[in-house]
């Protein structure tokens, strides 16, 4: 979609200085400065463009730009040079009018520039082709060539255009250029011979001299270094940034591209030569003896020189310099030249030559660029012109008054053209025209041109009046003539208004021009008009034998002399001019002026006074009055509605009807003032710039809330898309998650049926089972039935012939399969091999009873048998002492069950390893047996006191337990017997053998926790003993003990509990020693 953009998009300051609010000379500067600080270096004043020279290179003249700006109209982009020549391009294609683009401004504003810039971008969008190609590379190649002979670095400008130049392009009807003419005007020719301090001679003197080959200069006779010649000033020879060696192959191939000879280039260069070489022709005076002074050249060389380069006799030349011959009425009157009439002479010849050549080029650049097609063509002008010229303290001559004067007539057909189409366009539109104020400079012009009294008429009055005429003669003519012209000021004045002027001084006259005063020197103003060139000079040329310079002197030609006298050069200037306007009168102008922001030639760099003394003389205010006389601002109607329909309810967005009517609406709308606008044909007029900023600035609200109203729609718009995305994103999880749930929730009711099924299938499979086994079952049972009956019906068959010895047999065979079982059974059940183990697998049958208790003894004793085998020696006797222990007191004493768990250590003492019982071991010879402490209880109290108790083979040792003194040996063989309760204690009595040597003291009543063990081993060595009887043990509670002559009974009860669990022993009386012993124990 094309978007429809406006100048006033964006703007920095105004793009239109029409719409400058308000309008004065600061605010009009302001808006210039602010834009060239942005950058934006052109402006428009309506449809002319101010151009400032930014003086560095911008990004705005790229191929993109140009596609931007083409086809577009004038105000839709913001100002640019390209809107204008686009503009001037459609219009002359598709409205078949033609165009002249006037370009004005001063010297280093950037004129030339912008020529270029027009006529390559209108070379860029005409049309294309191998034969249009090539006549836009000639025309533009035009400028190179042009420029190399007429431009020179001045102070002002390295690449100062030294001539006025107007380029008419011709195009055929679809727009493609067919060719050219360029005219030129003034060429600035006294820069041949002198240049100004820091200034240069044209460029081509110093490319030719760096840029040309050895070969050519030697056949130039020329030397490369620039010193050697006096035409060419040194001390700005070199300028930087300008390549004149690569400049000049630059230009001989614009030469050779435009169309030109190699014999033509050779010849331009030879009389470029020429040129360089008369500088150096010097004279000296030499007085003659009829008094007259006459001048001789110096150094013929140079001379000779450029004579062999032009073809010229030098006789005839050198008298050329020393004669000059006035033809009148058929007489020839010959006088001599003094040296300064020489070097005048010389100059003159130089400055001719130069300028001719120049002219030349143009009109040989003509021929080639000349559209070949005879049909009509539109054509559009560029004219490159200087602008208004004003030198500080007066310094203005005789070429800035003639370049003033061009100024002033562009002004005056600026003004006339842009009121026209003012008018015009007032008129198309049917709008009331409304008288315009403006400054008319015809007045100006007419001071200067008039035919009886203008300046020009009257300088030329003057160079040709005879007598002694000077440029005083000449002002005091003025001062006669002009004195009441308001525009005119001379301090010598006939009105001596300005007698008292200072500012005026006496050799100078000043002119009021449209753009400001201007204060003229009159030196040098006759000289220049008359542009005399001795006849001699251009006769000794046209003899030459060169093909350029007989064409550029025609009138040496001796055949046509002319005692005319030529044209003056204002006289020229004023019909060239003349030509130019009513040129420019048939076109539709546009116009590009430029202004130089500074003198430094410096970028960014803004001199508000420079700009404002440009602007004053460039009038542009008065450009922007003009303009602005009527309406400021015109809109077509569909531009506008376009712009500004937001502003209304009606016609926003769309308006049905015509623009006409929607904008009507629209104004109507917005309660304009009426005395504001007119509606014209086709166009809205407005006639206040603030009305159009009363526009713009609802405009640029209204698109704030547009903008706010698109990014809510879009914001909306936005998360609608987003939220519709989540929905459908949630949409697909959750059929997904559905999906995935309902597969698992199959999964697992597939599941649960495959177990119900399987289970319902084990059930059914089961019942099925149940039932076939039942079946089976009942098949069997009705087999075993059948089998029975059928035995029952067999035996009762066959009963008779069995039943004597079949029972018996049966019987038999039922005793071995009952028996079989029986064994088979117990060996399988056989208890383990533990002599305790007292389980036995129980009898099946209770015949097989004593069987079975044989079994089980047998089985017993085979398995302590067993057990007995693996016995060592050692646990052989204990075992053996065991079973006397049991054999003596098993039921007998209730002390025995306890001991059975206690093994017979023996040596309870340890007595051999005590130290204590050393002695005691050494008087028991024997081997102890047992050693322990037992209580020795006491006759008298019952009470027991402790005493080592040894036991060898032999004898039985008491002793004292803490001394280890021996009390009592009794040999074995005194004991009679031992006797001891039926109870737990411990109490025994060794009773001895009346009348025995251990008996005289009587016995023993002693008491000790191992009675089993000591009794059993006293039994055993008695019983192992060969020569000693058994020795008897008494088990009661009741015995008799010898306590030395009394018998006393020892007597057991059980005691009360009371007394605790211990066991006490208390002498009841003589005869009775009472033990009581814990029941429970
Ligand atoms: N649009 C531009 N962009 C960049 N540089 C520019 C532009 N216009 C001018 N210049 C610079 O300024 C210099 C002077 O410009 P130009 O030769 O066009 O001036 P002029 O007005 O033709 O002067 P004169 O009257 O002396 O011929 C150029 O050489 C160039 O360096
Ligand atoms: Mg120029």
């Amino acid at each position: 979609m094309e978007v429809k953009t406006s100048l006033l998009d964006n703007m920095i300051g105004v793009g239109d200085m029409v719409l400058l609010e308000p309008l004065t000379e600061d605010s009009f500067l302001e808006n210039l400065k602010k834009r060239f600080d942005h950058n934006e270096i052109y402006t428009y004043i309506g449809s002319v463009v101010i151009s400032l020279n930014p003086y560095r290179s911008l990004p705005i003249y790229t191929p993109d730009k140009v596609e931007e700006y083409r086809n577009r109209n004038f105000y839709e982009l913001s100002p640019h040079i390209y809107a204008l020549a686009d503009e001037a391009y459609r219009s002359l294609r598709d409205q078949d009018k033609d165009q002249c683009i006037l370009i004005t401004g001063e010297s280093g504003a950037g004129k030339t520039e912008a020529s270029k810039l027009v006529m390559s971008y209108v070379a860029a969008v005409c049309g294309k082709g191998q034969e249009v190609n090539k006549v836009k590379e000639q025309l533009l190649q035009s400028n190179p060539v042009l420029e190399a002979f007429g431009n020179a670095k001045t102070v002002r400008n390295d690449n100062s255009s030294r001539f006025g130049k107007y380029m008419d392009i011709e195009f055929d009807f679809k727009g493609d250029p067919l060719g050219g003419v360029i005219s030129n005007y003034l060429l600035e020719k006294s820069r041949v011979v002198k240049q100004p301090r820091g200034e240069r001679n044209f460029h081509i003197f110093y490319q030719l001299l760096s840029g040309a080959s050895d070969d050519t200069l030697k056949k130039l006779k020329l030397e490369r270094d620039v010193s050697k010649y006096n035409y060419l000033s040194l001390d700005s020879a070199k300028v930087s940034g300008l390549d004149d060696a690569a400049n000049f192959r630059t230009v001989r191939n614009a030469m050779q591209i435009v169309g030109f000879m190699e014999d033509e280039m050779q010849s331009v260069l030879e009389l470029v030569a020429a040129v360089l070489k008369l500088g150096n022709i010097e004279f000296k005076p030499e007085s003659r003896c009829n008094g007259m002074d006459e001048s001789r050249i110096k150094d013929k060389n140079d001379l000779k020189e450029m004579c062999e380069l032009l073809g010229t006799e030098q006789s005839v030349l050198e008298r050329a310099f020393s004669y000059r011959t006035v033809e009148a009425k058929m007489e020839k009157v010959s006088t001599t030249l003094n040296v300064a009439q020489a070097y005048y002479a010389r100059d003159a010849l130089a400055k001719n030559l130069y300028s001719r050549l120049f002219s030349w080029l143009v009109t040989r650049i003509n021929e080639s660029i000349k559209a070949q097609a005879k049909t009509r063509h539109k054509v559009m002008g560029v004219l490159d012109i200087y602008g208004f010229e004003i030198f500080e303290e007066g310094d203005n001559s005789f070429e800035q008054f003639i370049i003033n004067y061009c100024n002033e007539k562009l002004q005056q057909i600026f003004i006339e053209l842009t009121l026209r189409e003012e008018q015009e366009e007032y008129v198309r539109e049917g709008i009331e025209w409304t008288n315009i104020e403006y400054f008319n400079n015809a007045v100006i012009c007419d001071l200067i041109e008039n035919n009886q009294n203008g300046i020009l008429a009257m300088l030329d009055e003057e160079c040709l009046r005879p007598g002694t005429v000077t440029d005083e003669t000449f002002l005091d003519k003025l001062n006669t003539i002009c004195a009441d012209h308001q525009h005119f000021e001379s301090r010598l004045c006939k009105n001596s208004k300005f007698l008292n002027d200072h500012s005026l001084p006496h050799n100078c006259f000043r002119i009021q021009h449209y753009a400001g005063k201007v204060l003229y020197r009159v030196e040098g103003f006759v000289d220049k008009n008359n542009d005399l060139l001795y006849r001699d000079l251009s006769q000794a040329m046209y003899k030459a034998n060169h093909s350029l310079i007989k064409q550029l002197f025609p009138e040496g030609n001796p055949v046509k002399v002319n005692l005319k006298r030529p044209p003056t050069a204002g006289f020229q200037f004023k019909a060239s001019v003349g030509t130019l306007m009513s040129n420019l009168q048939t076109k539709n102008p546009n116009y590009i002026r430029c202004i130089k922001p500074n003198d430094k030639k410096a970028s960014h760099v803004f001199n508000e006074s420079l700009v404002c003394h440009q602007a004053r003389y460039l009038g542009l205010m008065e450009n922007v009055r003009v303009r602005r006389a009527g309406y400021a601002f015109r809109q077509g109607y569909e531009p506008c509605l376009e712009r500004y329909k937001m502003l209304c309810k009606n016609t926003w967005p769309h308006w049905k009807g015509p623009a006409r009517q929607g904008v009507e609406v629209l104004m109507t709308d917005l309660q304009v003032p009426a005395e504001e606008f007119s509606y014209g044909r086709s166009k809205i007029f407005i006639r206040n710039p603030r009305t159009l900023f009363f526009l713009e600035e609802k405009r640029k609200q209204c698109l704030e809330d547009l903008a706010t109203l698109i990014q809510k729609i879009y914001r909306g718009w936005k998360c609608r898309s987003h939220f519709l995305l989540l929905k459908k994103s949630q949409i697909v999880v959750a059929s997904w998650y559905r999906r995935y749930a309902q597969q698992k929730k199959y999964q697992q009711v597939k599941h649960a049926t495959t177990v119900v099924q399987s289970y319902t299938r084990g059930w059914q499979a089961r019942k099925l089972l149940r039932e076939l086994k039942y079946q089976k079952k009942c098949e069997e049972a009705v087999t075993t039935i059948s089998a029975f009956w059928h035995g029952t019906q067999v035996r009762r068959e066959y009963r008779k012939f069995f039943r004597a010895n079949a029972g018996k047999k049966i019987y038999n065979f039922t005793i071995q399969r009952i028996m079989q079982k029986y064994f088979l059974g117990l060996k399988s059940k056989l208890p383990s091999m533990s002599p305790i183990d007292k389980t036995w697998p129980a009898r099946p049958y209770s015949f097989l009873d004593g069987v079975h208790a044989e079994l089980r003894r047998i089985f017993h004793l085979w398995r302590c048998k067993k057990y007995r085998s693996q016995f060592t020696e050692e646990k052989k006797a204990v075992y053996e002492e065991k079973l006397e222990a049991s054999e003596l007191f098993k039921d007998k004493k209730a002390l025995y069950p306890n001991s059975v768990r206690q093994p017979f250590k023996g040596d309870y003492l340890e007595i051999s390893k005590n130290p204590k019982y050393q002695k005691l071991s050494s008087a028991v010879d024997e081997k102890i047996l047992l050693a322990d402490v037992v209580n020795k209880i006491n006759r008298a109290n019952g009470k027991g006191s402790p005493r080592l108790f040894l036991l060898t083979k032999k004898n039985v040792v008491l002793a004292d337990q803490k001394t280890g003194q021996l009390k009592a040996n009794v040999p074995l063989t005194d004991l009679a017997s031992v006797s001891t309760s039926t109870q737990t204690d411990g109490f025994f009595a060794l009773k001895l053998k009346e009348g025995s040597a251990s008996a005289i003291k009587g016995d023993f009543l002693l008491s000790s926790d191992h009675l089993i063990e000591i009794i059993t081993k006293l039994h055993r060595i008695s019983s192992m003993a060969a020569d000693r009887e058994k020795l008897n043990i008494d088990i009661s509670d009741e015995f008799l003990v010898q306590f030395k002559q009394d018998k006393v009974c020892v007597k057991f009860i059980h005691g009360s509990p009371k007394n605790g669990n211990s066991v006490s022993c208390k002498r009841k009386n003589n005869r009775l020693l009472e033990v009581s012993v814990p029941a429970s124990s």
